[in-house]
């Protein structure tokens, strides 16, 4: 199965986005080395090949001194023996293989203009390599090949590191991610809170992390099988939420952030498109739903398809904005932006973050958007107008 990588997407991103490559402010450029999880041993703490689990921490100054964005990597998941293999031999499953140096822009960036309201917070990007969105916690061994599933572990180590370098006494604070690690933002929001002062300000942002529990083209439950593979694989279920598993007929369906949402107690912020590249790939139209691939042009290319499948596309919007329906009712505290443009991760690449030419919903950029619900500076639940209209995207083509 070839849901467990994004390389394909991330292929895509670099040959038909030449702006992001040249992006402005490059002699600027932030780089923010690694600092490895020492006490992670003592909590048996391990990436998937046994190396110890980091994070990139670039220091808050000014105002900002005392606040906190903690930003979760991405980066699809595995779900059997063989592909968690083949990963822990990657950067996305071992620190040994993983650059040092970490770029940090659009949210992350330490420059007011490209990032307004965070720019001067204590900024951390936390390493991913448990292909569990920071939620397994199991170990196999069969003899000859080892693998450690212990992304629940690498999430408490790396709260405890930075716990008395400061966060411990935040007095505002935000757990943030991006693809599998937005998920885990739905996954650790509350966990998160609960080690933060009481009276601190804490909230949480998923970008590209509402993952739909939706049927694929041929009618399969292709995303919801994949999960309980690596549910299984990794003994995520005793770490999903508690009050949703229990309420659930299928507790592993807690995984999903549409069932996990309602249980969320910390003031949220979910940032999607409605046509979102990797659940377009992997979710609505996977491989194996499509063996005669008359998907192919119109995957690379929206331009390129044909009425029938812009309304197959049509119905995955309005089967997300269905899913977010109470969400985007009942709560003044939660905030959202649901755009409508091919494309995956807008938080941490510059040009869909905070620039001239950012997609925007009513004039609106996402950061002054995300701004606006954190600092309770207005009512911010943006959904936009469905595809083709919104001519501000920066599609994947
Ligand atoms: C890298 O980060 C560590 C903290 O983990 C710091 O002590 C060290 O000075 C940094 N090295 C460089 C070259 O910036
Ligand atoms: C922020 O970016 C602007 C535009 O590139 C630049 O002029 C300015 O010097 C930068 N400020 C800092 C503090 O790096
Ligand atoms: C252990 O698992 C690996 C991967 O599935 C396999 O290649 C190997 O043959 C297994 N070893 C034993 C002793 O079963
Ligand atoms: C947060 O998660 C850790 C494990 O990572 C667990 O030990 C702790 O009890 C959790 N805290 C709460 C309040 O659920
Ligand atoms: C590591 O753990 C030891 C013992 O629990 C503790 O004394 C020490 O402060 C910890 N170090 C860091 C950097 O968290
Ligand atoms: C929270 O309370 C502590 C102790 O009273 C205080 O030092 C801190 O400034 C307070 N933080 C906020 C955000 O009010
Ligand atoms: C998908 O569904 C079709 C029937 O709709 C079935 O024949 C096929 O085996 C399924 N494929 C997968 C990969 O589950
Ligand atoms: C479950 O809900 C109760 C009551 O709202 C709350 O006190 C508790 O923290 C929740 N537990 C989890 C794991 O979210
Ligand atoms: C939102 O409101 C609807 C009714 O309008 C209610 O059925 C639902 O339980 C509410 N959801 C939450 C999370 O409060
Ligand atoms: C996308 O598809 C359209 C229609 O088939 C075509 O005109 C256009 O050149 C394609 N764009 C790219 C970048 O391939
Ligand atoms: C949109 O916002 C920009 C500033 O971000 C402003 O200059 C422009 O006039 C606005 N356009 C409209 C149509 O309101
Ligand atoms: C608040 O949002 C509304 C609707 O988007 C907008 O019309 C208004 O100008 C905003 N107010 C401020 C102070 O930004």
């Amino acid at each position: 199965m070839n849901v467990n990588s994004i390389s394909g997407l991330k292929f895509v991103l670099f040959i038909f986005w030449p702006w992001l490559v040249n992006s402005k402010g490059e002699q600027n450029r932030l780089l923010v080395n690694m600092t490895l999880v020492q006490n992670a041993t003592a909590l048996g703490a391990y990436c998937l090949d046994g190396s110890l689990p980091a994070y990139h921490l670039h220091r808050g100054f000014g105002a900002g001194v005392d606040n906190w964005l903690l930003q979760f990597e991405g980066g699809g998941w595995c779900n059997d023996i063989k592909s968690c293999l083949d990963r822990s031999k990657s950067n996305h499953g071992s620190t040994r293989y993983m650059n040092k140096w970490e770029v940090f822009s659009g949210i992350l960036s330490n420059n007011a203009s490209f990032n307004p309201d965070f720019y001067n917070w204590n900024r951390v990007k936390i390493r991913y390599c448990d292909g569990a969105s920071f939620s397994g916690d199991a170990k196999f061994y069969n003899g000859t090949s080892l693998l450690y599933f212990r992304g629940q572990r690498i999430w408490q180590a790396i709260i405890l590191d930075l716990l008395p370098k400061g966060l411990g006494h935040a007095k505002k604070a935000m757990l943030s991610g991006c693809s599998a690690g937005g998920l885990a933002t739905f996954l650790h929001c509350d966990n998160f809170t609960s080690y933060l002062p009481k009276n601190a300000s804490v909230k949480c942002l998923s970008d590209a992390g509402f993952f739909l529990d939706e049927r694929d083209i041929a009618l399969n439950h292709t995303m919801r099988s994949f999960y309980e593979g690596l549910i299984t694989l990794q003994g995520v279920e005793p770490n999903l939420n508690q009050n949703c598993t229990s309420t659930l007929y299928y507790p592993h369906l807690c995984f999903f952030p549409q069932y996990a949402l309602p249980f969320i107690e910390t003031p949220f912020f979910i940032l999607n498109s409605a046509y979102d590249v990797y659940q377009f790939h992997h979710i609505l139209v996977p491989p194996s739903s499509d063996p005669r691939r008359h998907w192919d042009h119109c995957k690379l290319n929206v331009t390129a398809c044909d009425t029938s499948q812009l309304n197959i596309l049509q119905g995955f919007r309005i089967d997300m904005l269905t899913a977010l329906r109470d969400f985007y009712q009942n709560s003044t505290r939660d905030g959202m932006y649901i755009n409508s443009c091919f494309t995956h991760c807008q938080s941490e690449t510059q040009d869909t973050w905070f620039a001239a030419g950012s997609p925007r919903i009513h004039n609106k950029t996402i950061a002054e958007t995300v701004g606006d619900w954190y600092f309770r500076r207005n009512i911010s639940k943006e959904i936009d107008c469905a595809y083709p209209c919104d001519t501000t995207c920066h599609h994947m083509i």
